[in-house]
């Protein structure tokens, strides 16, 4: 194709290393650079009168959509209700005029998103999407669209759309919360602050692909894999699960921490490795107890943590991966790129077709 792998392995890889790239590049259009406040484009409608959003997605997208919630609830106080987009459309959910629809799609053309953003658009809410091609039919159907800055995403897996989503998404966090008057200007400095920090980061992130390779090496020789985090990591661990089943032929099951003891402990052995989402926000030391309950019934524990969670993480696992500690607002779009990473580095050893994986296709145009 016209765009080559420059030098990587797959597109996959080199698409995992433009991270810091379009995090930062996603970051520019978002953010005014003299008064570091969020800018987002002109929008047809008012955020401080949206009294509720739904999302919804499909795929790692709807795992973006996921996070989005957790920051639009916790940031900006706004009830949100999220789906998959195949299933969105049998609920009818009950919204009003003003109510936002929010779509999230790297391609803009997957079916089921598409379709769900008609019957939403039946009950006349607003349509925001959050798109990386621009001109793509959900981008035509839609009130307005907010853009991924991501460049053309080759490998079916998605890796650099997601984090470029993560950040429009914490990007529109802000800026609703500061309309419905729950930022104030010391708040909204913080939390930009931590964002624009982000491309140093996941440059840092990147830099650990030896201790990610060694944990690669231990996930290829299981036939079963369970994922684990909590709050805004929970989804990150989905993705992860879902990184590894698409390219590995693995399969993986994400669960939210505290919900493992209600089921899956029962799966737990030696042959079954835990990849644990871990930094050190305040929910670790809950987290850590969950991990302790695996490794009490023989589990191995990988963890992907932070330098302020390494200390006590490394007392219980048998392999961590150790990233710069950020800020709890911006931690899922910065331990998510170790977790992708793991997924690649699997694939290479299963040494199976990691760009154009078995059944599937870059974007799903069916229903
Ligand atoms: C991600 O790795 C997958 N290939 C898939 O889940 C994808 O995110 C989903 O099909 C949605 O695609 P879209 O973002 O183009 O709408």
């Amino acid at each position: 194709g016209a765009i080559g792998k420059d030098g990587y392995r797959h597109y996959m890889e080199k698409e995992l290393h433009e991270h810091p790239l379009v995090i930062g590049q996603t970051l520019q259009r978002m953010v005014d650079p003299a008064t570091r406040k969020v800018v987002l484009p002109e929008l047809p409608f008012s955020l401080a009168d949206v009294p509720r959003a739904v999302i919804t997605a499909c795929g790692s997208a709807f795992y973006a959509g996921m996070i989005g919630r957790y920051w639009l609830e916790e940031i900006a106080r706004l009830p949100v209700d999220i789906d998959v987009a195949s299933e969105l459309r049998y609920r009818n959910p009950p919204l009003d005029r003003h109510s936002l629809g929010l779509l999230i799609s790297q391609s803009g053309e997957t079916a089921d998103t598409l379709a769900a953003l008609r019957a939403l658009r039946q009950t006349a809410v607003h349509i925001l999407s959050v798109l990386n091609v621009e001109h793509s039919s959900m981008a035509r159907e839609s009130d307005a669209v907010l853009g991924t800055v991501a460049g053309p995403e080759i490998s079916v897996a998605s890796t650099k759309a997601f984090t470029a989503q993560l950040t429009v998404l914490a990007c529109l966090s802000i800026a609703t919360a500061r309309a419905r008057g729950h930022l104030d200007p010391l708040r909204e400095e913080e939390l930009v602050s931590a964002l624009l920090d982000l491309p140093t980061r996941a440059a840092d992130a990147l830099a650990q692909h030896d201790a990610v390779r060694a944990m690669a090496r231990v996930v290829a020789e299981a036939r079963d894999v369970l994922y684990l985090g909590r709050g805004s990591l929970f989804p990150v661990a989905m993705e992860g699960a879902l990184k590894l089943k698409e390219i590995s032929y693995i399969h993986a099951e994400a669960y939210a921490a505290g919900e493992m003891k209600h089921g899956p402990i029962s799966l737990i052995d030696s042959s079954v490795p835990i990849v644990a989402s871990a930094p050190h926000t305040p929910l670790f030391d809950k987290t850590l107890s969950n991990l302790q309950e695996a490794k009490a019934r023989g589990g191995r524990l990988l963890v992907f943590t932070d330098t302020k969670g390494a200390e006590r993480v490394s007392a219980i696992a048998e392999q961590m991966v150790v990233l710069p500690h950020v800020h709890d607002f911006v931690t899922p779009i910065l331990q998510v790129i170790p977790v992708q990473m793991l997924a690649y580095e699997v694939a290479v050893l299963k040494g199976t077709d990691v760009d154009q994986p078995r059944n599937l296709a870059k974007s799903v145009t069916v229903e």
